[in-house]
């Protein structure tokens, strides 16, 4: 079965993992969606890794969707990794930029949430596998967190209820997962600066705690 595996923020981290775990399927094409590409996902053919640039802080552009259009209609099935995401404002909620807080809404909730309103259109056609990468923080009240873990609270009660929703439509499915503590940019930002639980994640760093991004892709795809 032809598969298209749409992953916002596949540049780096998890996401380039993921992407590199589907780049050695057979009839499986991805597409990334996020700002930078990596210089290795540059060299591949387009038929196998296409690029879309864009800015999930700003509104979705007219040549996303028709890009993803183009591609939706030539596969069987569609899986959606909800993966980009940014841990700023890492500060006190007072002291946060209200541009920060804008770009965390944006990128952690609205735009992937009108992602998966723009792809469920095509849900009576396709099988459709929605993962929303997750984070242990939507359960716990860090300090300094209060847009990251909230918006990880939301994505994560947005997808039980699509869950819900779609219970009887055996070819849509919905899952959540925490991939765990990863050794990619956002714990070197958090490693950075200084808040309760800084020291936390800098042990977790100098203990060798971190899963690596492969482990973790591995770890989420497994549960797929
Ligand atoms: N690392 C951890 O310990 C950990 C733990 C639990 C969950 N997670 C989750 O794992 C996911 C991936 O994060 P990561 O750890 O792999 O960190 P990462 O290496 O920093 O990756 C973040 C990805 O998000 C994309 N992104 C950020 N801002 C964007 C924007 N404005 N527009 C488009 N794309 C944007 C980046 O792409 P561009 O810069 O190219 O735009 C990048 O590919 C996130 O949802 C994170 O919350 C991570």
């Amino acid at each position: 079965m032809k598969k298209l595996i749409i992953i916002t923020g596949a540049s780096s981290g998890l996401g380039e993992a993921i992407s590199e775990h589907y780049l050695r399927e057979e009839e499986c094409k991805i597409i990334s969606i996020s700002r930078r590409v990596s210089k290795k996902q540059e060299q591949l053919s387009t038929d196998k890794f296409q690029f879309i640039s864009q800015d999930l802080s700003g509104q979705l552009k007219k040549q996303t969707l028709s890009a993803l259009e183009e591609n939706i209609n030539n596969y069987d099935e569609i899986i959606f990794f909800n993966n980009a995401g940014t841990i700023e404002p890492l500060s006190e909620f007072k002291n946060s930029s209200k541009k920060l807080i804008h770009n965390a809404l944006m990128i952690n909730i609205n735009t992937p949430i009108e992602l998966i309103h723009f792809l469920l259109s095509y849900s009576e056609l396709k099988k459709m596998k929605f993962i929303n990468i997750s984070s242990g923080a939507y359960k716990q009240s860090i300090e300094n967190w209060s847009i990251y873990s909230s918006c990880k609270a939301f994505t994560f009660r947005f997808f039980e209820i699509l869950k819900a929703e779609f219970s009887t439509q055996n070819q849509i499915s919905f899952i959540s997962i925490d991939p765990g503590v990863i050794d990619t940019n956002i714990q070197d930002t958090i490693r950075e600066r200084s808040f309760p639980m800084g020291e936390y994640f800098r042990s977790l760093k100098s203990n060798n705690q971190l899963r690596s991004a492969t482990e973790a892709a591995a770890f989420v795809i497994n549960q797929i």
